[in-house]
């Protein structure tokens, strides 16, 4: 099979119903590896994300001197380097995985020896400068291709900023947190809009000390170095951004019943579930728990009888909400008011150009929607037909108009299904198994 060009028919359906779990999270997967992959000891993850971007940052970890194990109960066992890499024979490849390859530089850019990175076609094309900025400012030499991977990097001795993040990102607070776990002093990162926090946690839950304060309005995370890791052993929650498409799906169909339990609802990426209450839909937390720091719980979700309403998405709930944009544009045809969101710049240097490629596809799919730099407008109240969707390559592009065909009059064509796996492997066996046809 020629997996570039892949393609999954998707059959309408009457109704979503069913009990689900989720394959554990990108993001903690990806800090949970890198973590262990750099501690002391041997870790072991149960849950631990299948996507294909997860095994981008297994792989370098390997190059990188760590061993890493599936046992046969699917727990990933992994030996960690003990705080020193070994220099790798090869350029390490990152894949599709922008969070490997900006979390992996900082981590690198503290250890003495020269390390390439590079990425496939769309990795290479995303924005670098902006772990280049603060890597540089500690001491690295990093160099970048025109503003992109490939990227070389001599790391070594650091010194410690205090650094204030132009653009909201998670990933680029991680990669100056881990160059500031290994350097003496105490390294800060500010941020305006708070982002994804799991890195404070996992560092916790390595044994790292990070404090965290509000200051002038801005988010500070702090960690002073140097600091060593040690193994620790934990469930990886289901993923959020994965269950958006079932919960999504669910918020179509009025009748319809969904329940996804072992669900990761930390506060920075829960806001889901506000945005699909704002929606119209109807959600109840029904156990929550801690793990790891980690808040994890079990999610109903019903849609009401007249369908979802009206929303609006801007501001910092846009940066929050940046990777499930996609399918709530994509679901917003077939409800009463439709959606606006704005303050969304970022998706257009995500795994592809997320505005213009949902745009794209909607008016494929009959829908009328407007294009705005920062975002779109797609009015309420549309019938849509079945089409051919090119997913471009974006694993959240495929996922999410499979659930906008499941409502179109029709069936739909997703050519470049293949790339869903980058984040979740079994979303088209799932989706078949809640669907009712
Ligand atoms: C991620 C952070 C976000 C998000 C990405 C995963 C992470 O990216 O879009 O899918 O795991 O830290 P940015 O850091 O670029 O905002």
């Amino acid at each position: 099979m020629n997996t570039a060009t892949a393609e999954r028919l998707i059959r309408p359906a009457q109704n979503i119903f069913g009990s689900i779990r989720l394959p554990g999270d990108k993001s903690i997967s990806h800090r949970y590896g890198m973590l262990a992959a750099f501690a002391r000891g041997v870790s072991r993850f149960q849950n631990f994300s299948t996507g294909a971007d997860c095994a981008s940052t297994l792989a370098c970890m390997t190059q990188l001197g760590a061993s890493v194990s599936r046992l046969e109960d699917g727990t990933v066992e992994i030996t960690g380097v003990g705080g020193q890499v070994r220099q790798p024979a090869a350029p390490l490849d990152c894949g599709n995985s922008g969070s490997t390859m900006r979390m992996l530089s900082g981590l690198l850019a503290a250890q003495p020896g020269e390390f390439t990175l590079i990425g496939d076609e769309s990795l290479s094309r995303r924005p670098m400068e902006r772990i280049r900025k603060p890597l540089t400012e500690m001491g690295a030499a990093l160099t970048l291709t025109d503003g992109h991977a490939p990227l070389t990097l001599r790391g070594g001795a650091l010194r410690p900023i205090d650094f204030t993040t132009p653009v909201p990102s998670a990933q680029v607070k991680t990669s100056i947190l881990l160059a500031g776990l290994q350097t003496a002093g105490t390294t800060i990162v500010r941020e305006a809009i708070r982002t994804r926090d799991h890195s404070e946690l996992a560092l916790r839950a390595f044994g790292a000390r990070i404090e965290r304060s509000m200051e002038n309005g801005l988010n500070a995370v702090s960690v002073t170095g140097p600091q060593s890791l040690s193994a620790m052993e934990a469930t990886v929650p289901g993923d959020i951004s994965s269950a958006a498409f079932f919960l999504c799906a669910a918020a179509l169909f009025p009748g319809s019943q969904l329940l996804i339990d072992g669900l990761g609802l930390n506060p920075t990426r829960a806001t889901l579930l506000d945005a699909l209450t704002a929606f119209g839909a109807q959600i109840a937390v029904l156990h929550l728990e801690e793990q790891n720091a980690e808040l994890v719980g079990t999610v109903q979700i019903t849609a009401p009888v007249e369908g979802i309403g009206t929303t609006e998405i801007s501001g910092s709930l846009a940066a929050q909400l940046i990777d499930e944009l996609p399918v709530l544009a994509a679901i917003a045809p077939y409800s009463r008011g439709g959606i606006r969101i704005r303050d969304a710049k970022e998706l257009r240097v995500k795994e592809s150009d997320r505005i213009a490629l949902t745009v794209a596809n909607l008016r494929a799919m009959g829908a009328e929607v407007t294009e705005h730099e920062d975002g779109l407008d797609v009015p309420g109240g549309q019938s849509l037909h079945g089409a051919i969707i090119d997913a471009g390559g974006d694993h959240r592009i495929a996922m999410a108009f499979s659930v906008a065909a499941l409502r179109a009059s029709g069936e739909t064509l997703i050519r470049g299904s293949e790339s869903a796996a980058i984040s979740f492997p079994e979303f088209f066996e799932m989706l078949n198994f809640v669907a009712e046809r």
